[in-house]
């Protein structure tokens, strides 16, 4: 029996260098040293055997499986490399391929905007002034005459905090008494920008929260001229040179005079289309010379200081000048919007 334990070897051996491939060394294992292979059954022949001879064919047999288990981790390798070696010239990694470009982000739609907007108050010599955006009654109404009892106070319906007389600013305009309190007696040349929030139904035209930029000056001998020269040029350098802009009067409780400001359409250039809803004028600003009672409330005296205020919304600049017809896209995160700016 030993010798046939040795034939087995032998052929064996020379089986396992003919496999080319892991699944022929599988099935060679199988053949061979699986718990069905030759030598497992030759080994379960034990019992035809004396006790004398069993010693050493057992000894042989452990032998053989040991040695034929070696040449198979041997062979293993070899097959093994050249596979690899054959996988990689077979392309399976491309390294020309061209790797993925990493998504930029991008400055927000209604940033834009703010910024091209400070960029030409800065230009006229107005700074910019932040004020908070949790106010107290007293600021975001009393002291901009607009009482208690006030029916303009229906324009301006607004987000209550826990603690009594404390809220969510409607406007920016509150900023413009911070402003005087901490300037006085000097005079003031301010933009006030910020998140308003206001109690609405949202809907395409109005939402809960938006920005507003208001501006400021105050000094001596300021008129309603200074008001409208300088609101023009800014119309002009927002909206082009040629940009013919009108005063319309209008009603805020914080100005006296007041005026709402228009500008030529700038989608038609004054020729009529559904944006200017064909009238040929956009809407962009309120303004006004300071009501003499917000200016003794900021601490200044209306007798010798005179001022002109104004505020606009800069979302609906940008809704106006990208032809956007939903405020609602502005804080809704869709990056199909976002991504267009
Ligand atoms: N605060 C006003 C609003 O929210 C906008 C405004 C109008 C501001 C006229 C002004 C102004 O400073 O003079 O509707």
């Amino acid at each position: 029996m030993i010798e046939q334990v040795d034939q087995l070897y032998q052929e064996a051996l020379s089986n396992l260098k003919t496999a080319e491939s892991s699944e022929a060394l599988t099935s060679w294992y199988r053949n061979t040293l699986g718990t069905k292979g030759n030598i497992q059954l030759l080994t379960r022949q034990i019992g035809q055997l004396t006790k004398e001879e069993r010693p050493a064919f057992g000894k042989r047999i452990n032998e053989v499986k040991q040695a034929l288990q070696e040449a198979l981790d041997a062979r293993t390798a070899e097959v093994k490399a050249v596979e690899l070696e054959a996988e990689i010239a077979g392309g399976a990694i491309d390294v020309t391929l061209p790797g993925r470009r990493r998504a930029n982000g991008r400055l927000h739609v209604a940033t834009k905007t703010l910024r091209e907007i400070y960029a030409i108050w800065a230009d006229m010599g107005f700074q910019i002034y932040r004020s908070r955006d949790v106010e107290t009654d007293e600021y975001n109404f009393e002291l901009l005459n607009i009482p208690q009892h006030h029916p303009a106070r229906d324009m301006w319906d607004t987000f209550h905090t826990t603690t009594p007389s404390v809220i969510l600013r409607t406007h920016t305009s509150p900023g413009q008494i911070h402003a005087m309190r901490e300037y006085y007696p000097e005079p003031i040349r301010v933009i006030l920008p910020g998140m308003c929030y206001r109690y609405e139904q949202i809907t395409a035209r109005s939402e809960i929260q938006f920005h507003q930029i208001e501006g400021l000056a105050v000094g001596r001998d300021i008129t309603f001229t200074d008001l409208k020269g300088t609101l023009t040029s800014f119309a002009r350098r927002m909206f082009g040179q040629e940009r013919k802009v009108r005063f319309r009067a209008n009603y805020f409780p914080f100005t006296e005079p007041s005026a709402e400001m228009d500008v030529e359409c700038i989608l038609c250039n004054g020729s009529g289309c559904n944006v200017c809803k064909h009238t040929g004028w956009l809407e962009i600003l309120g303004c006004g010379m300071v009501h003499p009672t917000v200016l003794k409330n900021g601490g200044y005296d209306p007798e010798e200081y005179s001022g002109f205020a104004f505020g606009m919304g800069p979302e609906r600049i940008a809704m106006l000048k990208y032809g956007i017809d939903d405020i609602r896209y502005f804080w809704s995160n869709d990056l199909r919007f976002l991504e267009q700016f």
